[in-house]
């Protein structure tokens, strides 16, 4: 059975002047998630938007027909849990954070889940998988960086094609409803490449957002999955 694939726009791209604006746009050209990119100036070398920017976003996040766009909030934040908390409260569905982040991985899931969102693991370029032996079972998403975290624009690292292998594998042995996504570098060009690795859902914040034309950039990327 072919994968039910994902594309989810970073507004991280996206004009901050218009985010409303670029959000209902973004979705009107066929996206499936809201990619909400959170950096800290300390974790990460570089500094966006928190829970109040989520929570006014949040009635923007639906189709024209009023069905909810889920928010996916990419946590490069340290540390991790009142964070994780005040974005569940913003309105967020999927909260991902990276396990170097938190002292506590297994709490920091468990929170984010007694808040009813789904819960992600990020895991940067050069970052082991390790600790999904230990926690696979209680998670909704890994998220795989193809660049380091901190920027948009900048070129896929190949290696992370061999790491999407590896974290297919873990999720198809788990026998989990798990999201394998991918984030960095990811254009209508190489997007089959890291489809056929293993990865079902794909960001995506220059490609999408440095062009005029959102859907042109959404439909040639659903064009090169569907090839
Ligand atoms: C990088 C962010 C990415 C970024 C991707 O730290 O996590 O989500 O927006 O941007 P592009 O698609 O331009 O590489
Ligand atoms: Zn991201």
């Amino acid at each position: 059975m072919s994968p039910t694939y994902r594309i989810a726009p970073s507004i991280l791209s996206a004009d901050f002047a218009r985010l409303g604006e670029e959000v209902r746009n973004v979705i009107a050209a066929g996206a499936d998630w809201i990619h909400f990119d959170v950096m800290d100036n300390h974790y990460v070398p570089n500094l966006t938007f928190g829970p109040m920017i989520c929570q006014a976003l949040k009635p923007h996040a639906k189709t024209a027909d009023g069905q909810p766009v889920p928010i996916d909030v990419h946590l490069m934040v340290q540390p991790v849990d009142d964070l994780a908390t005040a974005f569940a409260k913003a309105g967020a569905d999927y909260i991902s954070f990276h396990p170097d982040a938190s002292g506590h991985v297994h709490r920091s899931i468990q929170n984010i889940k007694s808040h009813g969102c789904k819960a992600g693991l990020v895991f940067n370029p050069a970052a082991s998988l390790d600790v999904l032996d230990w926690v696979i079972e209680d998670i909704d998403l890994i998220l795989l960086m193809s660049v380091n975290p901190g920027f948009g624009g900048q070129s896929f690292i190949d290696s992370t094609l061999r790491k999407i292998e590896v974290a297919r594998k873990l999720i198809d042995a788990s026998g989990k409803d798990i999201r394998l996504e991918v984030d960095g570098g990811i254009k209508e060009s190489n997007i089959r490449a890291v489809a056929d690795a293993g990865a079902d859902t794909f960001v995506a914040g220059s490609a999408i957002f440095g062009k005029s034309d959102y859907k042109g950039v959404i439909d040639q990327m659903r064009t090169a999955l569907a090839a």
